[in-house]
């Protein structure tokens, strides 16, 4: 039994989120109800507080709200932010990170994944600023149960209606459904985000990777039930919960660590963008400048990847599958082909670079995957779900490569 908090906004099919709330509660689930102001005009709050059999959340100035800080408490519980119905305005306030209820506090505090069942007048649908808000929020991993056709409230007939209710609990359960995955119980290393390369106490090279990818992978293989140790180059973002998290700052840290936590993987992936070359002299106090052009001597980083296809028991038993990221700008899948060859790993996973929508700091990717069996090209979508189909991929090697996990 999950906890899912349903947020109920201020439009017609409101009512509709009761039948809803049922639904969830047939299959199992606990449901405290999040109504926004607008909705409470439509349905009365007791209506599911009867339901529920919970306090429902209608404010954020409420007094003891505060008292435990409740929208991050309740966000740390839920396993799914359900919105049924969700209106043209809480999808631009979702997109844009405004925060001005508790229901839009709750959106961004959470880490659960969210289902949006959309329902407005049709042309309210069709607007660029939605259906650009919409996409934001696609990209970021938010999924939406497509609104239906028919009568609408305001008199047309066209899309935007609310979904019917038992589409919208099927499509709830469905993201809760506990999933059959060859990763549950494996471990698997990802590695996520840039390396530092110290040039003296306050410069050094990086790169502009932002871990988003490696993120996802991580986040994902958590969701089928791997045993995750991220190891996190230095970036911004919050990581994914994960049963292990390592930071590190150079390529030479992220060597160690992963291969430390690769003794007793079944998976390695190599997301991060490893710098290839480091100051081979790093200064230890700062160098001055002076008027003239500075010369930087670099040596080669180990290749992380080539060392782990070197391990004993990679060479026995081809045990950790390695996959390994091609970040290209020419020729991509050619270099990506001759990569995979060359450090001896199972799956290298292209990205073209060049395009602004796909690979460095942007929340969305498209990439090709490449093994021994052949290629597969993954369109334009957000990173979680490239995260999907990569670990698709891996499941089939771990499939066919190694023996039920052990349990500890
Ligand atoms: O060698 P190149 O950087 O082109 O290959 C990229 C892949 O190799 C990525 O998966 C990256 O994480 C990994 N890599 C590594 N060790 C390095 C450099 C890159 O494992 N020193």
């Amino acid at each position: 039994m999950s906890l899912i908090a349903l947020g109920v906004t201020g439009g017609i099919g409101a009512y509709k989120a009761v039948e809803v709330c049922r639904g969830l509660q047939i299959h199992g689930h606990d449901v405290v109800a999040v109504m926004t102001r607008s909705a409470a005009r439509f349905v009365g709050p007791l209506t599911f507080e009867a339901i529920t059999r919970r306090a429902v959340i209608t404010s954020q100035w409420k007094f003891g709200m505060n008292a435990d800080i409740e929208h991050v408490a309740i966000a740390d519980a839920i396993a799914l932010l359900l919105v049924a119905p969700c209106t043209a305005n809480v999808i631009g306030k979702f997109a844009h990170g405004i925060a001005d209820d508790f229901l839009t506090s709750l959106y961004l505090a959470t880490r659960a994944p969210v289902l949006l069942a959309p329902s407005m007048n049709s042309n309210m649908l069709v607007h660029d600023a939605v259906q650009r808000n919409l996409h934001t929020l696609a990209a970021r991993g938010v999924r939406c149960v497509e609104p239906g056709d028919g009568y609408l409230a305001c008199g047309w007939i066209g899309k935007g209606r609310l979904a019917e209710p038992a589409e919208i609990v099927a499509a709830a359960v469905a993201m809760l459904a506990p999933v059959d995955s060859a990763l549950s119980g494996r471990r698997v290393v990802v590695t996520a985000g840039p390396t530092y390369e110290d040039i003296d106490p306050v410069r050094y090279l990086g790169n502009r990777s932002s871990g988003r990818m490696g993120f996802a992978i991580a986040a994902e293989a958590q969701r089928r039930g791997a045993r995750v140790t991220l190891v996190a180059g230095p970036t911004g973002l919050e990581p994914p919960a994960a049963e292990e998290i390592v930071r590190v700052r150079s390529a030479a840290e992220m060597h160690t660590a992963v291969m430390r936590a690769a003794a007793r993987a079944d998976v390695v992936i190599m997301a991060a963008a490893v710098a290839d070359y480091t100051p081979a002299d790093p200064a230890s106090r700062k160098v001055a400048k002076t008027d003239g052009p500075m010369t930087l001597t670099l040596r080669r980083t180990p290749d992380i990847l080539a060392d782990l296809a070197r391990l004993p028991s990679r060479l026995s038993s081809g045990v950790p599958i390695l996959v390994g990221f091609a970040a290209e700008t020419d020729d991509a899948e050619a270099r990506g082909r001759e990569k995979r060859a060359r450090k001896g790993i199972d799956l290298i996973v292209v990205n073209d670079v060049s395009r602004s929508d796909a690979g460095f700091e942007v929340a969305t990717n498209a990439v090709t995957l490449i093994d021994a069996e052949g290629e597969c090209a993954v369109p334009l979508q957000s990173k979680e779900r490239v995260a999907a189909a990569i670990l698709d991929r891996v499941e089939w090697f771990v499939r066919a490569r190694t023996a039920p996990p052990v349990r500890a």
